[in-house]
C-alpha cells in the first residue's frame, strides 16, 4: 500500500527526531512491503522565518490531503517575544482545529528497564506503570475568547474557558471505547466545584458513562489529580480531561515515566486521518548536536501506523524494537543513569539501533 504522510519537522530538535523516524519508516516499508511518501512542510518558527507566518496556508492544506501527519516540535527562543497570534505555537492550534483533532491520546508507558529513571520510589511504582492520558484538544481555555485592554490602573488580559455538550461528548465516548479495550476504568478529570464550564463537562461524561455500563468512571479534581498521579499512580487508568488540564497532566504523567523524550501522542478527529508528534518540546539547547532521544517520535510514528494505518503488527514491530533496544546498554543523555554501565547514545546511533532492532521483530 502507499501512504501520503505530511511531515513537519519543525523547530530546534525536530529535524533530528523526524530525520530517524521517517527511516525508521523506511525500513518498516522495506519490511513489510508498503511504501510511505513524505511531503515536508513549514510550521512554526521555521515557517516564521521563511514565510513571516506560523502556519502558511500551503501547509494546512497539504496536510488535509495527506493520510496522516507527522510532527517534530515548534518553537524557540527567538520567536518568544513575538505577538501572540504570531507565535509559533499557533501553528500546532491552527493545525489541531484546522484538521479537527479534538482528541489527543497521550499513553504514559514506564518501560521495565527504565524504571530507575522515574523520580518515585520504587514501591510507590511497583511493577510498572501504563496510563492512557485523552486530552481534549480543539476547545477550552486554548480556544476560547482572549484579549486585553488598557485600564487607567494598567493592563488587563483574559482568556475564557468554555465546553458545550457535543464538545464533551465526543471526547467522553472515544475515551469510554478506549476504556473498553483496557482495563474499564475512566478518570474524568476537572473542576466541578468551582468552574461552570466543569460541572457541565461532568453531567456530559456521567449521561455518555451510561452507555458503557461496563466501564466503571469516577470523577476527580484536578488539583487531587495531579496529587494523586504521584502518590499513587495505579489507580488511573484511562484519564480523561479538558484541554488544559489534558496539557499539564500528560507532562507529569511522562514524567513518571522516566522522561519527556519517550512519550509519543496521536491528534484525532471524526475519521482515521490523525496527527502524530512527541509529548516533548523543541529543545532548542540541544538542538542539531545529535543529543535528543528520538524514541518519543519513533513511537508516534509506531501510532500513526496503528490509529491511521491500522498496520498493528507493524507498530508491534516499531514498539518490540524500542523496547529490544532499551534491553542493551544504550542510552540518550535524558535517560542514562550514572554508574549503571549504561552508554551515551547519540540520536543517529538510537535511530539506528532501533531500525537495526526491528529486521528481528
Ligand atoms: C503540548 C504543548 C503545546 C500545548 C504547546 C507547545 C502549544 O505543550 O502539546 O502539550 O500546550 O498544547
Ligand atoms: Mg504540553
Amino acid at each position: 500500500m502507499d501512504y501520503a504522510i505530511a511531515v513537519i519537522p519543525g523547530d530546534g530538535i525536530g529535524p533530528d527526531i523526524i530525520d530517524e523516524t521517517l527511516q525508521v519508516l523506511d525500513r518498516i516499508g522495506e519490511l513489510y512491503g508498503h511504501s510511505f511518501k513524505y511531503t515536508e512542510l513549514l510550521a512554526g518558527g521555521a515557517a516564521l522565518d521563511a514565510e513571516g507566518v506560523p502556519l502558511p496556508a500551503r501547509t494546512l492544506a497539504v496536510c488535509k490531503e495527506s493520510d496522516a501527519v507527522l510532527l517534530g516540535a515548534v518553537g524557540g527562543p527567538q520567536w518568544d517575544n513575538l505577538a501572540g497570534s504570531r507565535r509559533p505555537e499557533q501553528a500546532l492550534l491552527g493545525l489541531r482545529s484546522g484538521l479537527g483533532l479534538f482528541a489527543n491520546l497521550r499513553p504514559a508507558i514506564l518501560f521495565e528497564e527504565l524504571k530507575d529513571a522515574c523520580p518515585l520510589r520504587s514501591d510507590i511504582i511497583g511493577e510498572g506503570l501504563d496510563i492512557y492520558v485523552v486530552r481534549e484538544l480543539t476547545g477550552g481555555i486554548y480556544f476560547g475568547d482572549r484579549g486585553s485592554e488598557e485600564l487607567a490602573s494598567g493592563t488587563r488580559a483574559w482568556d475564557t474557558m468554555a465546553y458545550s455538550v457535543p464538545e464533551v461528548e465526543r471526547i467522553a465516548r472515544l475515551s469510554f471505547s478506549i476504556a473498553m479495550k483496557r482495563s474499564k476504568k475512566v478518570t474524568s478529570v476537572d473542576k466541578a466545584n468551582i468552574l461552570e464550564s466543569s460541572r457541565l463537562w461532568r453531567a456530559t461524561v456521567e449521561k455518555v458513562a451510561r452507555d458503557f455500563p461496563e466501564v466503571e468512571l469516577n470523577h476527580m479534581y484536578v488539583d487531587n489529580a495531579a496529587m494523586q498521579l504521584v502518590r499513587n499512580p495505579h489507580q488511573f487508568d484511562v484519564i480523561v480531561t479538558s484541554n488544559m488540564f489534558g496539557d499539564i497532566l500528560s507532562d507529569e504523567a511522562s514524567m513518571i515515566t522516566g522522561s519527556i523524550g519517550m512519550l509519543p501522542s496521536a491528534s484525532l478527529g471524526e475519521g482515521s486521518f490523525g496527527m502524530y508528534e512527541p509529548v516533548h518540546g523543541s529543545a532548542p539547547d540541544i538542538a542539531g548536536q545529535d543529543k535528543a532521544n528520538p524514541i518519543a517520535a519513533i513511537l508516534s510514528a509506531a501510532m500513526m501506523l496503528r490509529y491511521t494505518f491500522e498496520l498493528s503488527a507493524e507498530a508491534d514491530a516499531v514498539e518490540a524494537a524500542v523496547a529490544a533496544v532499551l534491553k542493551g546498554p544504550s542510552r540518550t543523555g535524558d535517560i542514562i543513569r550514572e554508574g549503571k554501565g549504561e552508554k551515551l547514545t547519540g540520536t543517529r546511533e538510537m535511530g539506528k539501533l532501533i531500525r537495526d532492532a526491528l529486521v528481528s521483530a
